[in-house]
């Protein structure tokens, strides 16, 4: 299955991706998660994308598109995966339809998140990451299992929880302006081509997902 999830910063496509990754096997292709990645082992991607990332811009489309080319282009992007994250603009979009013409797949569903403004702001700031296996909790409404916040669901973990430099409240600001002037119209994009459907991810992570799967059989 080919599927993607779309929705502002903080919507949940990660936590949602997370578990379509557990129940249906398949991959998630996250643009945000490789691109941490490389900012991570210092490689000339990285230290090109953190100036971008760190003050909540995109990262140029050449550049993420030619991510995305590689990834889908991997054995085992070939049974299916989980878009999360990508494309952000229409260009991005453009450039992913013509990739699955060349290779001979479709498209099947996108799903928007729906998550009204005030409560985004408030799910980035309080988001905490396990920088080992990249679970998500939040201070809050998805607390970490011990204290001092660890994440101890994995065998390599407990590591300390950290949080992501770009969810301070001035890039939080930013990155909610760049989604609504770049990425929303997607929204469009996709209906034009009878493709989205959409959940209200204002509800807890366990109903968003339950109308998810409902959502797509
Ligand atoms: P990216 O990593 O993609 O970040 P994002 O789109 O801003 O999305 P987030 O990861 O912040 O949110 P999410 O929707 O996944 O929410 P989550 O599940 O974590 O991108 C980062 C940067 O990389 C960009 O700014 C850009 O610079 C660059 N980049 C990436 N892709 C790019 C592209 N295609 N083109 C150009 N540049 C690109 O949840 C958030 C919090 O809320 C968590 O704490 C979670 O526990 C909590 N939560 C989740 N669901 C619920 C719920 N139902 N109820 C209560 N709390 C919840
Ligand atoms: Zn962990």
């Amino acid at each position: 299955r080919r599927l993607m999830l779309l929705g502002a910063p903080g919507a949940g496509k990660g936590t949602q991706a997370q578990l379509l990754m557990q129940d249906l096997g398949l991959p998630q292709v996250s643009t945000g998660d490789i691109l941490r990645a490389a900012v991570k082992e210092g490689t000339a991607l990285g230290l090109e994308a953190q100036s971008y990332m760190n003050r909540g811009a995109l990262v140029p489309d050449a550049v993420v598109i030619g991510l995305i080319e590689d990834r889908l282009a991997r054995p085992d992007a070939g049974g299916g995966w989980i878009l999360d994250g990508f494309p952000r603009t229409p260009a991005q979009a453009e450039a992913l339809d013509g990739l699955l013409t060349n290779l001979d797949q479709s498209l099947e569903a996108v799903v928007l998140i729906d998550v009204p403004e005030a409560q985004l702001i408030e799910r980035l700031t309080g988001r905490r990451t396990c920088p080992l296996c990249k679970r998500i909790f939040h201070v809050r409404f998805n607390p970490p299992p011990a204290v001092p916040p660890f994440c101890t669901d994995h065998a390599d973990c407990p590591s300390a929880l950290v949080q992501r430099p770009d969810d301070t409240l001035e890039v939080v600001s930013k990155r909610l302006n760049v989604y609504r002037e770049s990425t929303e119209p997607l929204v469009r994009y996709y209906q034009q081509q009878q493709k989205l459907t959409s959940v209200d991810g204002d509800r807890s992570p366990e109903v968003v997902y339950s109308e998810l799967r409902e959502l797509l059989g």
